[in-house]
């Protein structure tokens, strides 16, 4: 009798323990919470994912593009603000041309003509940027659904998105698989990881596109906000913003931003990248690439006192400035984005790599995994 008693307690007490435990990882998962964004006109749904951390700073993310959507960080007072342009819904998303917040690819950044050649066979990509292609072409990346998992196991918010993107989507040869990951610390750290494989040869090189404008306000520009770029040389462009295949010292050069600078200070002078560029738009060769994550460039918002570091294992950083944004694009709240009202930092291997053999390759082989973590981690000064 005594016995059965004893089996009774232990048996109700691994309940109670099962239960707790269940009850455990429910709490877990809703670091991560999920809701409808829109379907697209073509009857496409979109899901949008919101990341949370124990300092209530928010990051929205979504399955189309694997779109970066927001950005909730406070400012040194401690007020939220979004430090990301973008828009309202999946359909906003769908309309935009300016690759607001997309995971880019498969080669983000330029390819001269859309052409290269890989084991002696020559490729055509989609023309979509004057006469070379951009950011994967028209119907790149950043148009596709992607499935998403959220990493309940994980001790913070965290979500991947995986697309499959089959031979020959674009010109490319070879079915990629890429897994983007994004997490969300309790330190406002946000971790981008990406991993892919192929079954063909292929090149690879993708990168985010998010718009930053730490001052919360997309009515600001970025002129007076201070940058670093851990990089004594960039890689210069002719025409139509392809590189040339020099690697050139920035020294003595509106583009040395070695020590943080305003990035207004000297974007009007009269110099012939800044005018091939409409400002920036240009590769960065940062120091001392050898793979590990090492830290990029700061920006630095004094108003606010919102400071950003950006770290990646990537050999190159494009630094646009938002020359293209003129007032025609429309995004969240149908705030018309003016001129230079926001910048991107993409981590990325240098643009046209596959056409100029001195360049880091971007060359992706079946066994070989692509991978790239990149960093983006925000505090207050
Ligand atoms: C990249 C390019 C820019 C521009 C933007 C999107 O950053 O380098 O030239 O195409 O994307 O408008």
């Amino acid at each position: 009798m005594n016995k059965l008693y004893f089996i009774a307690i232990f048996l109700a007490a691994s309940f109670i323990t099962v239960c707790q435990s269940k009850e455990g990882s429910k709490m877990d998962s809703k670091l991560v919470t999920s809701q409808s964004f829109g379907t697209l006109s073509d009857g496409r749904a979109v899901t949008l994912f919101t990341l949370h951390n124990k300092s209530n700073a928010t990051v929205k993310v979504c399955t189309l593009g694997a779109d970066l959507v927001s950005i909730k960080v406070p400012d040194r007072d401690g007020n939220l603000g979004d430090v990301l342009l973008g828009h309202d819904d999946a359909q906003g998303y769908a309309n935009d041309n300016s690759y607001l917040g997309f995971i880019v690819g498969r080669y983000g950044n330029r390819i001269a003509k859309g052409k290269f050649v890989l084991d002696g066979k020559e490729y055509q990509l989609d023309i979509n940027d004057g006469v070379n292609h951009l950011h994967g072409g028209k119907d790149g990346f950043h148009r596709k659904i992607w499935t998403a998992t959220v990493n309940a196991d994980s001790p913070y918010a965290s979500v991947t998105f995986r697309y499959v993107s089959p031979d020959g989507e674009e010109g490319y040869p070879g079915t990629v698989t890429l897994d983007v990951t994004y997490s969300w610390n309790d330190n406002n750290q946000l971790t981008l990881k990406y991993s892919g494989t192929t079954d063909a040869p292929t090149i690879l090189n993708p990168t985010s596109h998010g718009y930053f404008n730490l001052s919360g306000n997309p009515d600001s520009t970025i002129l007076n906000q201070l940058l670093m770029i851990n990089a004594d040389h960039f890689t210069p462009i002719g025409l139509g913003l392809i590189t040339t295949g020099e690697i050139q010292s920035v020294e003595g050069t509106p583009f040395d931003f070695t020590t943080p600078k305003k990035i207004g200070e000297k974007i009007n002078d009269d110099n012939e990248q800044l005018q091939l560029g409409k400002g920036y738009d240009h590769n960065w060769v940062l120091d001392g690439y050898d793979k590990s994550v090492r830290l990029a460039a700061t920006v630095f918002d004094p108003p606010s006192g919102r400071y950003m570091e950006v770290l990646t294992d990537q050999p190159g950083l494009q630094f646009y400035s938002g020359n293209f944004l003129n007032g025609t694009l429309r995004g969240k709240g149908g705030k018309a984005y003016q001129y230079r009202t926001a910048l991107c930092l993409e981590a990325q291997h240098f643009p046209d790599s596959p056409n100029k053999p001195n360049f880091p390759s971007v060359t992706l082989r079946p066994g070989e995994k692509y991978s790239q973590t990149t960093i983006y981690q925000f505090s207050t000064k």
